[in-house]
């Protein structure tokens, strides 16, 4: 194994992370799994071995186990980690928050610490667009005022920025990437990875995956009466795999040694504002299905709108989202329709 050539994926069984073990793979990278399937399953690691045919290392792993994730470090060498794993559920965090500050940011500090120890240069964070808050420009640029969080879930991940940003500050051989996302959507082409959420679904598009799959009775829009074209909110959806790929190029800067700063930010989105209704109307036109929705009140805590400028993105990662909205919709059918067997 390379070091240079290899990546530890924290969280690499979840949604995101196996999305990033693929493209990984694919661009020539060994990777090392690590994850506690708190919310993920096995199959997805079978997943990344039959789309590359490669063999994928993988240990069961809690990130907050500080001595088993020495343990780790000590078996691997790997110059880049992305940590990925956390808790994600935006109400859960309101509900359960010491949940949220315990879990996400023990798990981030215990890795920050072991690239200290063990002298490792690379840190890939995954943020979110949830920083911004509602922004007063749109689109937002990574030099956009963070508001204050909204949820104890949108602090983990200020706060994980902000400790990645002090101890690439502090300490010498360690640099830091934060990507923050957008609206992760869609599944990889081949159906054999995607998301699945546990219970109901929290996020848009696998509640409306699960309602076309018969398993949820009707969609709930919520609201209609915000200021925004269609009076539905606006958002950025990015392509899973497109975002995968982000990852990549982030991997490819830190290990080619072409970072100008020691602690970079990148918005990972593609750029445009789609509204409710017309991520609902596109998923019914490519899918050829109808969606039974309604109009519902609004979500506490969305915001109007955001939407990112992806231009830092795009001329110092050259990398630029590439998956139709239409073709990702149809990719998260496909995953829903095969993980129902449908
Ligand atoms: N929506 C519905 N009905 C649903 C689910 C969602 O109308 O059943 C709407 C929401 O109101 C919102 C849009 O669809 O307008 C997108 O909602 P998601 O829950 O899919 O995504 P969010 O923009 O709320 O979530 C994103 C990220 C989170 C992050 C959050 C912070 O996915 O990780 O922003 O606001 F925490």
């Amino acid at each position: 194994m390379d070091s240079k050539k290899t990546v530890l994926i924290s969280g690499g069984a979840g949604y995101i992370g196996s999305h990033t073990a693929v493209e990984l793979i694919n661009a020539g990278y060994d990777v090392v799994i690590i994850d506690n399937f708190s919310n993920s399953e096995k199959k997805a690691i079978e997943g990344v071995r039959k789309i590359t045919g490669k063999d994928v290392i993988f240990e069961e792993v809690d990130t907050c186990d500080k001595a088993a994730l020495r343990k780790v470090f000590e078996k691997y060498p790997f110059d880049t980690v992305i940590h990925f794993a956390a808790y994600k559920a935006v109400g859960e965090s309101m509900a359960e928050p010491l949940k949220y500050y315990q879990n996400n940011l023990v798990s981030f500090m215990n890795i920050v610490e072991m690239m200290k120890e063990f002298n490792r240069p690379n840190v890939l964070f995954s943020s979110s667009a949830t920083v911004y808050g509602e922004a007063e420009k749109l689109p937002v640029t990574e030099s956009t005022p963070r508001q204050p969080a909204t949820s104890p879930y949108g602090n983990t991940k200020q706060i994980a920025e902000d400790i990645l940003r002090d101890c690439c500050r502090a300490y010498s051989g360690l640099y830091g990437i934060a990507l923050r996302y957008f609206n992760p959507i869609g599944a990889h082409p081949s159906a054999l990875i995607g998301e699945l959420p546990r219970g109901v679904p929290n996020n848009l598009v696998p509640f409306i995956t699960q309602t076309a799959a018969g398993i949820r009775e009707c969609l709930s829009v919520f609201g209609n009466d915000y200021d925004t074209p269609d009076g539905t909110c606006l958002r950025d959806y990015i392509d899973v795999v497109d975002l995968a790929k982000a990852h990549v190029a982030a991997v490819d800067r830190m290990t080619e040694d072409k970072m100008k700063e020691k602690y970079e930010i990148f918005n990972i989105g593609t750029g445009n504002p789609v509204s409710v209704l017309e991520l609902i109307t596109t998923f019914e036109e490519v899918n050829n299905l109808k969606l039974p929705y309604k109009m519902a009140p609004r979500r506490p805590g969305d915001v109007t709108a955001v939407w990112a400028d992806t231009s830092l993105a795009n001329d110092v990662l050259g990398w630029k989202a590439e998956r139709s909205l239409g073709d990702t919709l149809k990719s998260a059918w496909e995953w829903e329709k095969n993980v129902r067997g449908i």
